[in-house]
């Protein structure tokens, strides 16, 4: 990946706001990997690049995951936002050079997760919730949680995700729920991500 051409890019896309999350999460990501032996480069690079495509309208997205031939799912075409994940990937595949199929997956799962997703991608997920300039109200407990166990940490992060969707009357992603699930499961099983 061509990580100097890629903060230029993010620097002139996305607000600064964004960009100093984009930072954040790639910072958390690569301190999340050293604490659970996931490769902290690969998670630096997913972390900076999660967001890339964040800056497009809803409809480019439409028109970018047509033009490119990716599945849109019906929760996507409602909400055209939630395309961010599949296509920054795509774009940090074809404009800077990715190849690592991790580092695209955890790119792709960040927002949701998925059942049976890898220590990578639950490094990045959660990273996204608790880098430093975010201020929900779980984040204190979840920075918490997140010094001993991934797993339970990144259990609380969807369930908050999911609570804040439901006071907010949205929909929610049944993928949102099957990682919530599977993560319940293993936590049960004493299981941990690889
Ligand atoms: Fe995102
Ligand atoms: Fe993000």
């Amino acid at each position: 990946m061509n990580e100097k051409a890629l903060l230029t890019y993010l620097r002139a896309k996305l607000s600064p706001s964004r960009y100093e999350h984009s930072l954040g999460v790639a910072q958390t990501a690569r301190e999340l990997a050293e604490r659970f032996g996931a490769d902290p480069q690969k998670a630096y690079a997913a972390g900076l690049a999660h967001d890339l495509s964040k800056w497009m309208e809803p409809d480019e997205m439409l028109k970018y995951a047509a033009a490119r031939a990716l599945p849109v799912d019906e929760y996507e075409r409602c909400d055209p936002k939630l395309l961010h994940a599949k296509i920054s990937a795509s774009l940090l595949k074809e404009e800077f050079g990715e190849s690592d199929e991790g580092v695209l997956n955890a790119v792709r799962r960040h927002i949701a997760g998925s059942p049976g997703m890898s220590l990578l991608d639950a490094v990045v997920c959660l990273a996204d919730w608790i880098e430093p300039g975010r201020r929900y109200a779980d984040v204190p407990k979840l920075r918490e949680t997140a010094k001993l166990s991934l797993e339970m940490a990144l259990r609380d992060a969807l369930a908050a995700t999911m609570r804040v969707l439901l006071e907010k009357k949205k929909a929610i992603h049944p993928q949102s729920l099957e990682s919530y699930n599977a993560i319940v499961w293993m936590i049960e099983r004493k299981e941990v991500f690889k």
